[in-house]
């Protein structure tokens, strides 16, 4: 059986070059069921099933390990894991997207082995081991429709997963706030990615049909109802795949933090850049690197667009929030050199189409997705626009889909169910 779910990738890949990244899940809790019994060899009983969603970013991107606002919704695609639990301490995961079986133990602390996917559970397992909250491991299978290296925390999504699979057959509580920061340390710790709280946190505790105002300094946060009957949002996947281990992420954290070293010399009360204003910026213009100067100015900017963007959106003034939008891609761009040709010809595109009020790079940038904001009626046209102008500008296809908020993190089916 696991021929079958091999080759049911293959299938769709051949039949739908790219959109296989975008497809839905749409497997039924048997059809999971049966692959778990044909994975694991075991029986299907006392199955239990957690759902944990990607997300998007609709503006404050770079601000959370800054100490500022951040406002994500959480999709309606998401990370899915049937587990059963175990008598003893091993953990044995299996992917519907991977051949390879990973296994690892939590009664020592665990190994950072590969393959790399399984970095993301691995942390998660040993964060919770190192608040004393497991005694027994689990089999674990894993399905997600969160694109891949989308820009939409697929990672985000399958720690979480994990995390609360792992909490969940265990019987173990812990608050998904905290379970949030084990997962950043996961990330930390196991995945080499010095990340900020943003997608861990939407991912444990978004609502369905909000987007969350998040405070990343004291981890406040404010549900904003997003309004459906007026606005939809659109995801378009520049399909250029995004690395942020890879140096530039972590070079930004550095640059940020270099800003702060120099700032606070002059405003010893400045903390983070969440600190600064743009005059005390200005004042310390002659000792910063020019680059790093425009990389606080971005942070600086971008929390406030942050505050305006969910004020406007509390406003119904969409035409002022999607400017935010707009604002915030350009300040990514110019400033803080994180996007892309490809990420700016989409934005390009979407900023012609009448009833499209704002379109920007969403997540870590250097590839990933773009999020649209507008009418249901003018996304039709905005779809169009992209398959007919994106390839010829790039040479490569845009995957998409319009998406509602969905909710955060769950327990679907229990022990005791
Ligand atoms: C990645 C990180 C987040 C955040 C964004 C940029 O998604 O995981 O913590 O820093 O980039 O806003």
């Amino acid at each position: 059986m696991k021929q079958l779910v091999v080759s049911l990738t293959f299938s769709h890949e051949k039949a739908l070059g790219q959109q296989v990244l975008e497809l839905e899940m749409t497997l039924a809790d048997s059809e999971m069921e049966k692959l778990f019994v044909d994975r694991f060899g075991t029986d299907g009983r006392s199955l239990i099933k957690v759902r944990a969603p990607g997300r998007v970013n609709l503006i404050g991107e770079h601000t959370d390990y800054n100490d500022g606002f951040v406002f994500p919704m959480a999709l309606t695609r998401q990370t899915t894991i049937l587990a059963k639990r175990r008598k003893d301490a091993i953990v044995r995961l299996a992917s519907s997207m991977e051949p390879q079986m990973v296994e690892f133990s939590i009664d020592a602390p665990v190994k950072k082995e590969a393959p790399k996917w399984s970095a993301y559970p691995r942390g998660v397992a040993e964060a919770l081991r190192l608040k004393n909250l497991l005694k027994v491991g689990m089999d674990a299978l894993v399905f997600t429709d969160v694109p891949l290296g989308g820009g939409l925390s697929s990672s985000a999504s399958f720690e979480v997963a994990s995390g609360l699979a792992l909490l969940t057959v265990n019987n173990a509580k812990l608050g998904l706030a905290d379970l949030a920061l084990a997962c950043q340390w996961a990330e930390h710790h196991y995945a080499g990615v010095p990340c900020g709280i943003m997608d861990q946190y939407i991912s444990a505790m978004g609502v369905k049909d909000h987007a969350m105002l998040l405070d990343c300094r004291d981890l406040s946060t404010r549900q904003i109802p997003l309004d459906n009957a007026q606005i939809e949002f659109l995801i378009v996947n520049s399909n250029v795949k995004h690395e942020l281990v890879q140096g530039e992420y972590t070079a930004r954290r550095n640059q940020c933090h270099r800003a702060v070293e120099v700032i606070s010399r002059a405003f010893p009360t400045v903390k983070a850049l969440r600190d600064v204003s743009m005059t005390m910026l200005e004042v310390c213009r002659m000792e910063l690197d020019p680059v790093v100067f425009r990389r606080a100015r971005h942070v600086i900017t971008e929390n406030q667009r942050t505050l305006d963007f969910a004020a406007a959106l509390e406003a119904k003034d969409w035409t002022k929030a999607g400017q935010f939008m707009y604002a915030s891609h350009f300040s990514l761009r110019d400033d803080y050199g994180v996007s892309c040709p490809e990420l700016d010809a989409l934005v390009d595109i979407c900023g012609t189409i009448p009833g499209i009020y704002g379109a920007r790079m969403t997540g870590g940038g250097f590839g990933g997705s773009i999020v649209v904001m507008g009418r249901h009626a003018a996304m039709a046209d905005a779809v169009v626009a992209i398959d007919d102008q994106y390839p010829q500008r790039t040479g490569l296809q845009a995957s998409h889909f319009v998406t509602t908020a969905g909710a955060g993190a769950q327990v679907v089916k229990d022990l005791a169910l």
